[in-house]
């Protein structure tokens, strides 16, 4: 059982399954309709214990996963969701050393997902536009991560008109992905990765059309990741009725060394 602390986030879980966040205090107190919990027996708890209100219902209660903190950050910008973004890591190939470029920040879900695959080591540069955006998402990045931020670089510009230095890696979640092509000629080396997120198919054409008209990527892939929850409840086992069905596609491609 690994310790929880004053200062940790967890998870209560209740008997309907609905997840709660909290943030653990010294004098805190979590209440709902099933009654209350002291933050201090969440802790005696620990990290995957049960624990029960003064009205006897029972939470589990789990130390906070990265899925966990995302799904329920304020939102003003709208995230790449964990499924997408797992995918994304894989497709760019991100690991510890890499010089990454990444634009725009959102609410710094993806930058959090980058910062713990890079784990210190390399550079992430992220340019957003908004300085109020770029803001917000530090005050969240530091609260998830804030031991592995050492490494970034939050720029505030227009990526359209182009940006400093050349990467291993460039992640995009921006609405006209198209207009950054033509900086990656002298922006990204050789064998790079560029792993873009286009929330319409439309997009996604006028994308790749331009990466084709370049004439220095190559290698290029588009899909989407549509994932399929499953009821498994003794003899009931079928896929739920609902399902997480489009959120964006997702365009990769590799630099070749024709630029
Ligand atoms: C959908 S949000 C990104 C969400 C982020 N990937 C996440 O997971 O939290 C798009 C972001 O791109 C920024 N943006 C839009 N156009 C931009 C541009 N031309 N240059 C830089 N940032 C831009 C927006 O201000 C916004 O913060």
């Amino acid at each position: 059982m690994k310790n929880i602390n004053y200062g940790d986030r967890v998870i209560l879980i209740d008997h309907k399954s609905r997840r709660h966040m909290i943030k653990l205090k010294e004098t805190g107190r979590f209440s709902s309709q099933y009654g209350f919990i002291d933050h201090n027996d969440i802790i005696e708890a620990g990290d995957g214990g049960i624990i029960k209100t003064n009205k006897n219902f029972s939470y589990r209660v789990f130390s906070t996963t990265y899925t966990d903190y995302v799904m329920n950050l304020k939102r003003n910008a709208q995230i790449i969701y964990p499924k997408d973004t797992a995918q994304m890591l894989m497709e760019a190939d991100i690991h510890p050393g890499l010089s990454v470029l990444e634009s725009g920040i959102g609410q710094g879900a993806l930058s959090m997902a980058l910062l713990r695959a890079l784990g210190n080591q390399g550079k992430l540069t992220t340019y957003e536009i908004r300085e109020d955006f770029a803001e917000q998402s530090k005050k969240f990045i530091d609260d998830f991560c804030r031991e592995l931020t050492e490494i970034h670089d939050i720029k505030i510009g227009n990526i359209y008109e182009g940006f400093e230095g050349i990467y291993d890696r460039i992640l995009l979640d921006v609405p006209e992905p198209w207009h950054v092509i033509e900086h990656t000629k002298n922006g990204l080396v050789g064998g790079g990765i560029i792993v873009s997120y286009i929330p319409t198919i439309l997009q996604v054409k006028t994308y790749v059309d331009t990466l084709k008209a370049s004439a220095f990527f190559d290698d290029l892939s588009t899909f989407e990741i549509i994932k399929r929850p499953w009821k498994v409840d003794g003899l009931s086992v079928r896929p739920e009725v609902w399902m997480y069905n489009h959120s964006a596609f997702i365009v990769r491609a590799r630099k070749t060394a024709d630029a």
